[in-house]
């Protein structure tokens, strides 16, 4: 992998991965969180999710974790004048908390299921919950192209029940799942199709443009097997 060409079409993108406001929405209904709660976004990316997670705790805190650099910078940029949103370049395996709810949206595969859970249980508060997106296969018979859909992700893909399973295994119940809607995966591909097209426009190295053909290759790709795989919202907390 060209890290450097990934990371020129991966760049300047409002998100990193399917989401949408109404899931953050959904999650905060869900586990009655107060508008001063305090919140974790682990892996936050360019900080696609913060605004809606601001809305959930407008009189409370957030903090972002994010390896990237220039995802972490994007962050900050976002909420530059916000002082109850801080952004920390350090790894989401670090979380000291107390969090009454850890989001996770397309990023707990780093460290897998269960080794997120066990990591993450002692930055809880006695209510806390986490709630992460989490890549799955919506059948039991998926078919060659949807299991080479997720050919280049870490971990292997699940389906919702493994994925339960797995939960269940390190102690945790599962309060609620759902799985991300198609609008939830146009508002990350359609940005990076047009990023795409702005970079050839402008002429791009050999290198980047087959960053921006492997790009093109997984959107049009998640379009043929949208339902038979996807992603699946959990909303989790310790049993
Ligand atoms: C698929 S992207 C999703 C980003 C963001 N949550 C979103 O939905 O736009 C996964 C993110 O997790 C980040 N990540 C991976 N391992 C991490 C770690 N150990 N600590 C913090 N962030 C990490 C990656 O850099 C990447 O930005």
């Amino acid at each position: 992998m060209d890290w450097d060409a990934f990371f020129a079409v991966h760049r300047d993108l409002p998100r990193e991965g399917p989401g949408l406001a109404e899931d953050v929405a959904w999650v905060g209904g869900l586990i009655g969180i107060s508008p001063q709660g305090q919140v974790c976004d682990a892996g936050c990316g360019p900080g696609g999710d913060l605004a809606a997670l601001r809305q959930l705790v407008p009189q409370g805190r957030i903090d972002g974790f994010e390896t990237v650099p220039h995802f972490v910078e994007a962050a900050r940029k976002r909420f530059a004048g916000d002082p109850s949103v801080r952004i920390v370049g350090e790894s989401m395996e670090g979380l000291s908390g107390p969090y009454d709810l850890i989001w996770s949206a397309g990023a707990v595969y780093f460290l897998g299921v269960a080794g997120a859970l066990n990591t993450w249980r002692a930055a809880l508060s006695d209510q806390g919950a986490v709630a992460f997106s989490h890549p799955c296969l919506f059948t039991d018979t998926p078919s060659e192209a949807a299991l080479a859909f997720w050919e280049a992700e870490p971990g292997g893909i699940e389906t919702e029940q493994t994925t339960r399973d797995e939960i269940a295994a390190v102690g945790w119940r599962v309060l609620a799942a759902r799985p991300l809607s198609d609008a939830a995966w146009a508002a990350y591909y359609e940005p990076m199709m047009a990023r795409c097209d702005a970079l050839e426009a402008a002429g791009v190295s050999e290198a980047v443009a087959a960053a921006i053909a492997a790009a093109r290759k997984e959107a049009s790709d998640w379009r043929a097997v949208a339902h038979e795989t996807g992603y699946m919202l959990y909303v989790v907390r310790p049993a």
